[in-house]
């Protein structure tokens, strides 16, 4: 099987975080019936964010439901142990934090976090699952992506803390954004460029400007009443 290619564009990702857990399938079915290509997933495991939300069952059943491109985001503490069974059930692609892999006190990766996270995008690969790497807000990206920024599907850039839906974007990681969107172009990476927390028809547009390709939206999509319009504006 192919690795599947991510959506290109501008493009929005509704956060299933925020939407009605009692009626998954239809919710799903309504964003993309309104036009959104991908569905953000976030994995939380209570360890390395104070939340827990699911794991690969879950997201094998998603994967039954939809064609949507599966973009999971592994707010977890030892991904190595768990790539495996997100992409057997179905994931198209996992971002995975810097900070749970091997990093110095200053947040630098070791070799040993290199090569662990060099391991992962090949055995992903393999599995024709793509790969993203993402930090906490607190974390220079830069470091890790001069090591690795040639080999990702995807770069995430955090504009909250992550473990919540529904809180305010960080104006102040702009210039990461910026800084992602600077390197892509000046290595000519591949990488998708994408942004997620506090995104909303005030924010949408700052990220864009700033270089985002895909926002990751949550309660501006799930939580809204009209949907289709919900995506339209964001999208502008
Ligand atoms: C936070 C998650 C986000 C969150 C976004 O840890 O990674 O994806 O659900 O939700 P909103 O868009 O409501 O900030
Ligand atoms: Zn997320």
């Amino acid at each position: 099987m192919q690795k599947k290619v991510i959506p290109g564009g501008v493009q929005i990702a509704p956060s299933l975080l925020s939407a009605d857990f009692s009626n998954l399938a239809s919710e799903i079915k309504n964003v993309a019936d309104n036009g959104v290509e991908i569905l953000h997933l976030d994995v939380m495991d209570g360890h390395f964010v104070p939340n827990i939300t699911f794991g690969p069952p879950l997201v094998k059943s998603i994967r039954n439901v939809t064609d949507l491109f599966l973009d999971t985001h592994l707010m977890i503490s030892s991904p190595l142990d768990y790539i495996e069974p997100f992409a057997r059930a179905g994931a198209d692609l996992l971002t995975l934090h810097s900070e749970s892999l091997s990093a110095d006190t200053d947040g630098n990766p070791t070799v040993r976090g290199l090569t662990d996270l060099r391991e992962m995008a090949k055995r992903l690969s393999d599995m024709s699952c793509g790969i993203g790497l993402t930090f906490k807000p607190a974390t220079d990206p830069l470091p890790w992506l001069m090591e690795v920024g040639g080999i990702l599907d995807l770069v995430l850039i955090m504009t909250v803390e992550p473990g919540f839906g529904g809180q305010s974007f960080m104006t102040g990681q702009v210039p990461r954004i910026e800084l992602a969107a600077a390197l892509k172009r000046d290595h000519r990476w591949r990488y998708a460029l994408q942004v997620d927390g506090g995104i909303n028809t005030e924010t949408a547009p700052v990220a864009l400007a700033a270089g985002a390709e895909i926002l990751v939206a949550g309660n501006a999509v799930f939580g809204q009443t009209d949907r289709k319009r919900a995506i339209e504006t964001l999208q502008c």
